[in-house]
């Protein structure tokens, strides 16, 4: 199964609604790169002042609880990560990373650890150009690896990857497992 290169996808969704929740009077998250990541159609309509208030009116609104949840999920496993890595973890393997950006936002972090984030090949290479675009650099600790979860197991898809399998890490899947069916 691939995914469909269709232009607005639910990875660029969940970034702009971490662009709108960064609005909030007291973020859970900021993101300060979701709205140069969430793709251009979404970009423009938060930058258009009218499509921008109905936007974040459905964010805060009808869609609050999801909007909420895709800021909380990633407060929660950054946090969680922060707390492995003080115990000794070297490795954080993002899965199904979408506009993730970590490896943006926490250079500290990226001196101390190795980074890997792995999502199907469509979605990576839209998140590539769009950081290409914005002049965003890849640490060089951080690892993109390409793979369709349906075809590749995550252990597969680590292989040939700087990842060392007999030591620690700490793994996050964020609004991912809906769309892989069960065997995978
Ligand atoms: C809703 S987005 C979540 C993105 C990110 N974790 C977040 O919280 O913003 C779902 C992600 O799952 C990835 N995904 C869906 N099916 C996949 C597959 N078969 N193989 C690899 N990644 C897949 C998509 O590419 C997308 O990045």
């Amino acid at each position: 199964m691939s995914l469909p290169s269709r232009s607005v996808s639910t990875a660029d969704l969940a970034a702009a609604f971490r662009a709108v929740h960064a609005s909030v009077e007291k973020p859970v998250f900021v993101d300060p790169y979701a709205r140069v990541l969430c793709g251009w159609p979404l970009r423009l309509a938060l930058a258009c002042p009218p499509l921008e208030h109905k936007l974040k009116k459905l964010a805060h609104e009808a869609l609050a609880p999801i909007t909420m949840s895709i800021a909380l999920r990633a407060s929660y496993a950054e946090a969680a990560l922060e707390r492995a890595v003080a115990s000794g973890v070297g490795q954080y393997v993002i899965i199904g990373a979408g506009m993730d950006s970590f490896a943006f936002r926490r250079s500290e972090m990226l001196e101390r650890i190795a980074s890997f984030e792995i999502d199907h090949p469509v979605t990576q290479r839209k998140k590539l150009l769009r950081a290409r675009k914005a002049r965003l650099t890849i640490p060089q600790s951080h690892h993109l690896i390409g793979a369709d979860l349906t075809r590749k197991s995550v252990t597969e898809a680590l292989a040939g990857s700087p990842f060392v399998m007999s030591r620690p890490a700490f793994l996050s899947l964020l609004g991912v497992a809906h769309y892989l069916p069960r065997e995978a």
